[in-house]
C-alpha cells in the first residue's frame, strides 16, 4: 500500500467533551506520523467550502453550524494506507453502525456528533490539506 496523508478534523464536540488526546493517540498508537496541526475556530465560509459535496443535502445547515460551534483541531496525518485504513480506526460515519474498537464505535453515539473526520479519497485529501493548510505548515 503506498504512503498516503489524510486530513483529520477532531470536531468540536470531541474538543467539548476533551477527547482530543485520546483520539490523536489512537490515531498515533495506529502508526500514524503527524505532519501538521493547529486549532481553528472554523468560520462558515471554511466549513461551507469543507463541506461543498453536501451543499444541496438536507443537512448541510445543520453540518455547518456543528463545525462552525466550537473549536476544531485540525491535523494532516501520513502513514501507509492512510485514507482507507484510517476511516476503519474512525469507524462508520453515524456512531450507530460504527464498530466498537473504532473510535465512532467506542466513543460516540448518535449523529451528528462523530468526533472525527477523515478525508474519504485521495483527491480529497489534496483538496482539503490545501484548504486547511499552506504548504509552509506542513513539516
Ligand atoms: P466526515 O466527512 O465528517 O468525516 O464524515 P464522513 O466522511 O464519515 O461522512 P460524509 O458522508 O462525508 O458526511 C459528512 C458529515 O455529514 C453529516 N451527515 N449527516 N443526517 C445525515 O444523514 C448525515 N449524513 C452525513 C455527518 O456529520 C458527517 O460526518
Ligand atoms: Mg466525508
Amino acid at each position: 500500500m503506498a504512503v498516503e496523508r489524510s486530513l483529520v478534523l477532531i470536531k468540536p464536540d470531541a474538543m467539548a467533551r476533551r477527547l482530543a488526546g485520546e483520539i490523536l493517540g489512537r490515531i498515533e498508537q495506529r502508526g500514524f506520523l503527524l505532519r501538521a496541526g493547529k486549532l481553528i475556530r472554523v468560520d462558515r465560509e471554511l466549513g461551507e467550502t469543507h463541506y461543498a459535496e453536501h451543499k444541496e443535502k438536507p443537512f448541510f445547515g445543520e453540518l455547518v453550524r456543528f463545525i462552525t460551534s466550537g473549536p476544531t483541531l485540525a491535523l494532516v496525518v501520513e502513514g501507509e494506507g492512510a485514507i482507507t485504513t484510517l476511516r476503519k480506526t474512525i469507524g462508520a460515519t453515524n456512531p450507530a453502525d460504527a464498530e466498537p474498537g473504532s473510535i465512532r464505535g467506542d466513543l460516540a453515539l448518535a449523529m451528528p456528533d462523530n468526533l472525527v473526520h477523515g478525508s474519504d479519497s485521495p483527491q480529497s485529501a489534496q483538496r482539503e490539506i490545501a484548504l486547511w493548510f499552506t504548504d509552509d505548515e506542513l513539516v
